[in-house]
């Protein structure tokens, strides 16, 4: 007799079950609606950065590509953390040398973040406020410069090119030249602080790959606007814009496929 109440009781269990998946299936919103939580701080801590990716450096270089459509996702602040690291953080404890070479240590760039609503996933359903950051490589963190989602108008300063209104954030990464100039003069200024802006794009470029993320260098827009949207001090002139967001389609080869490449063009 007992038994055959348990097997009702259970049966009745699995059927209320079933009742209540069928009807969140139906009407999704019987879920507790998630709660956006904005965090806004006028100084944030980045987590310390450590080993987090599985994906070896040649695949990054194999899998870096430019990416210009994004998924709606945002970019998840430890994820962020390397990337800012990879871009212009400490990896040498003595001097403070960066992940990106510098000609004499002159460390001439000054690097910018443009984060939209939602761009940037704390933890959970918490967000980071919408805003322009400034990185400080040295502390690791990120200094609130102005709040407000600013995509649109750096998207106008980048003379509209979507994929800057659309990543969840956007680096912008810019140059102070008399920091290198007044040390190896017009050198300085046609040639190597350039190339360090490239070593720290290719830093950007390799960093999303692996953690998952896509990324285009922007160079095409107007110095002058982005200056204003970013807040730039007056010696600070910009040289990148980065957008990175989740790829809508990851970009993957094989080396396979470079092998079959190569072995065509040297004409079978
Ligand atoms: C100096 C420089 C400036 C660039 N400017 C832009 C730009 O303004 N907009 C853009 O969509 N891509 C820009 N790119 C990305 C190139 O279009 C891209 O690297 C090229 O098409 C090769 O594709 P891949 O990066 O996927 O190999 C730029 C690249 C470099 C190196």
């Amino acid at each position: 007799m007992r038994v055959v109440r348990v097997g009702y009781l259970i049966s009745g269990l699995v059927s209320l079950a079933l009742i209540l998946y069928i009807l969140n299936l139906i009407y999704p919103y019987y879920q507790t609606p998630t709660e956006v939580v904005l965090v806004t701080y006028d100084v944030i801590y980045l987590p310390l950065p450590k080993k987090v990716s599985n994906v070896s450096v040649e695949e990054a270089i194999l899998w870096r590509r430019s990416v210009r459509d994004y998924a709606k996702d945002p970019i998840r602040l430890e994820d962020l953390s390397m990337i800012l690291w990879a871009t212009y953080g400490v990896t040498e404890p003595t001097w403070g040398f960066r992940a990106t070479p510098s000609a004499g240590a002159t460390y001439p760039l000054e690097i910018y973040l443009v984060v939209g609503e939602e761009g940037v996933l704390i933890d959970g359903n918490a967000y980071l406020v919408a805003g322009v950051y400034k990185y400080d490589g040295r502390k690791h963190l990120l200094r609130l410069v102005k709040q407000g989602d600013f995509r649109e108008e750096l998207y106008v300063a980048a003379i509209k090119q979507e994929w800057v209104r659309n990543a969840p954030v956007s680096i912008v990464i810019c140059a102070v030249f008399e920091r290198t100039t007044s040390v190896y003069g017009v050198r300085g200024e046609v040639r190597y602080v350039p190339m360090e802006v490239g070593h720290a794009g290719q830093n950007i470029y390799l960093m999303s790959t692996a953690l998952g993320y896509g990324a285009v260098v922007v160079g095409a827009f107007i110095d002058e606007d982005v200056s204003k949207v970013i807040n730039a001090g007056v010696n600070e002139v910009p040289m990148y814009i980065v957008p990175i967001g989740v790829p809508k389609t990851p970009y993957r080869t094989t080396f396979k496929d470079i092998e079959n490449y190569i072995i065509k063009a040297r004409g079978g």
